[in-house]
């Protein structure tokens, strides 16, 4: 753990922590960056998550739903990640201390393999996405994991800055 810490606080000594970490208004202006991509990309997943669940739209194809939003997803995560990272090397080794920081990470990595599984390979198979009638199980299943993981990283990020320590 020290030498995690340590590498944190280089990470924040460089320019652009300490550019961040001095500015009045840096820090606040990115977390409102990091949150409107956060809306973007989430926003929408959450959506399409509930059109899996059969819970949104229920006579819109999830073909063309998927296929027209994915864009729009994949730019909200770029801008969630780019901000996200800019917050991190601000404030590393006060992050890394925070219990729901490796929690937000886990479910970040999970919900990002869901969505990469269902991208390149669910959505692909001609059976997988029916234009009409109930989805298979597994594609509903997907859809469940994805609602649930994201909402997981929404609490952890959310929680940081309230549980800094673990004891
Ligand atoms: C889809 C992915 C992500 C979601 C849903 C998410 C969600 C959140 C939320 C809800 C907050 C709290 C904002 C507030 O208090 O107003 C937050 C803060 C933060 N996020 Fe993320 N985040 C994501 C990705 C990332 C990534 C990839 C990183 C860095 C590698 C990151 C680093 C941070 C940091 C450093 C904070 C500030 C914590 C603090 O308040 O001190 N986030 N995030």
């Amino acid at each position: 753990m020290s030498t995690l810490l340590a590498m944190a606080e280089k990470l924040e000594q460089t320019g652009i922590g300490t550019a961040i970490a001095e500015g009045r208004y840096a820090f606040p202006v990115i977390e409102g960056i990091h949150l409107i991509g956060l809306s973007m990309a989430v926003g929408l997943i959450l959506l399409i998550d509930l059109r899996l669940l059969g819970a949104f739209l229920p006579d819109v194809s999830v073909k063309a739903l998927h296929r027209q939003l994915q864009p729009y997803v994949f730019a909200g995560f770029a801008i969630v990640i780019l901000a996200g990272v800019l917050l991190f090397v601000c404030e590393a080794s006060v992050v890394i201390v925070s219990p729901p920081w490796p929690f937000k990470m886990f479910f970040l990595v999970l919900g990002g393999a869901n969505a990469l599984y269902f991208e390149f390979i669910t959505s692909r198979r001609p059976e997988a996405l029916p234009d009409h009638g109930p989805l298979p199980g597994n594609v509903r299943y997907a859809g469940f994991a994805s609602f649930a993981l994201w909402v997981l990283v929404i609490v952890c990020g959310r929680l940081i800055p309230y549980i800094p320590h673990w004891a």
